[in-house]
């Protein structure tokens, strides 16, 4: 079958490990089923898997890729619980894969599992392949009215942008949120799910067209992501500061975070596309009683939430553009350079 896998890893040009190509077949086991692909959103995770950074090294070659979905082929059990979708339905794929042995899931512990994998991370395959193996208990049925490329786009990027901002975060209307870097896919998914339920939203990018983006995405004010722009911000909201900062760029941000947030309010930190290791700035987070929250997708629950306000078309992912699976190296090459206007998707 075909598939599109990382056939190295590491080196200058994380697009040159890019290959599509074809892999074995996947072979079912107890309590997996099998999709077949329909669409699947590229995530800055899969650039972090070429580069070499991933948490479980992988080798290659790799099928890439976190997002899925598809039709359902089958069950690998003759018999499965009768809440779970049937052959040949239309589904989405939860992208937690549990290791269905720790404390966690068993139950004992309320916290997430100890080991989980998202696809594409080892032992996992990832979701970019003609045929895919899922856990049977992570498959959501959807509804006709979204799109396989719509649905495509929650599972990672909405699901980690829903998390950060209503679960880590516990935002309510009325509340306030600062995007950094609002083209991403998860900065994009936050500006529309926060602009959604009330929250109103400042963002950072630095692009002009990308801030004009953010205006048309419901955010009430784009600034350029430089030291000023925290003043602006405190001016804004009455001597303040924000009450949450979604950061997904990492170090050329975190200082504006650090000045933007409100005294006891919440920095919320999912990703660092800029760089790692920004000065801490200790004193800005104890004097101030600042929570700096990491934050790591999300749950099963929060992703049919997400269906459901895609059904009647209360929440439209933004997806910039869409290639065939033979052409990803296209669409790497955006989510790369950082010129995508929200997700990219390969069908
Ligand atoms: N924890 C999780 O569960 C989770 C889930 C999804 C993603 N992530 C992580 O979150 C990050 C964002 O991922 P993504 O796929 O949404 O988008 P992305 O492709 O990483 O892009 C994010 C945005 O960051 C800004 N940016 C990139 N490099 C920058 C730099 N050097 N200086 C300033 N801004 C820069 C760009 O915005 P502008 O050009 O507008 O400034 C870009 O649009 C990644 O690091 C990813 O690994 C984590
Ligand atoms: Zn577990």
């Amino acid at each position: 079958m075909r598939a599109v896998v990382a056939a190295r890893t590491g080196g200058d040009d994380p697009l040159a490990n890019l290959e599509v190509g074809d892999v074995d077949e996947a072979v079912l086991r107890p309590g997996w089923a099998m999709v077949h692909f329909a669409a699947g959103s590229i995530n800055h995770h899969d650039i972090w898997t070429l580069r070499g950074v991933s948490a479980t090294p992988i080798v290659p070659p790799h099928v890439l890729g976190c997002d899925l979905a598809g039709s359902l082929f089958g069950y690998a059990d003759d018999e499965v619980a009768d809440d779970l979708p049937k052959p040949s339905s239309r589904v989405v794929v939860h992208g937690v894969v549990r290791c269905g042995h720790c404390v966690a899931c068993r139950g004992e512990e309320a916290a997430p599992c100890r080991s989980a994998r998202l696809f594409s991370e080892t032992p996992v395959a990832g979701t970019f392949s003609d045929q895919v193996l899922v856990p049977a208990q992570n498959l959501i049925a959807l509804p006709d009215s979204v799109r396989f490329d719509v649905a495509a786009c929650l599972p990672t990027a909405y699901l980690t942008a829903y998390h950060m901002l209503f679960t880590r975060a516990a935002l309510r209307p009325g509340m306030n949120v600062l995007v950094h870097g609002v083209s991403g896919g998860v900065a994009s998914a936050a500006i529309l799910l926060a602009n959604l339920f009330g929250i109103t939203v400042y963002a950072t990018s630095r692009d002009e067209e990308k801030r004009a983006l953010a205006l048309e995405l419901g955010a009430t004010e784009a600034f350029a992501p430089a030291r000023e722009t925290a003043r602006a911000l405190i001016e804004r909201t009455d001597g303040m500061g924000v009450d949450a900062v979604v950061e997904t760029v990492g170090e050329p941000t975190w200082e504006l975070s650090l000045r933007s947030v409100r005294a006891g309010g919440i920095v919320l930190v999912a990703g660092a596309t800029g760089g790692l290791n920004p000065p801490a700035q200790l004193n800005r987070i104890f004097y101030r009683n600042v929570t700096v929250a990491g934050s790591s997708m999300g749950t099963l629950t929060e992703l049919r939430h997400l269906v459901e306000l895609c059904a009647p078309g209360r929440l439209k992912p933004l997806i910039g553009s869409t290639y065939p699976m033979e052409l990803a190296e296209e669409g790497f090459r955006e989510v790369l350079r950082g010129t995508a206007r929200g997700k990219v998707v390969l069908i």
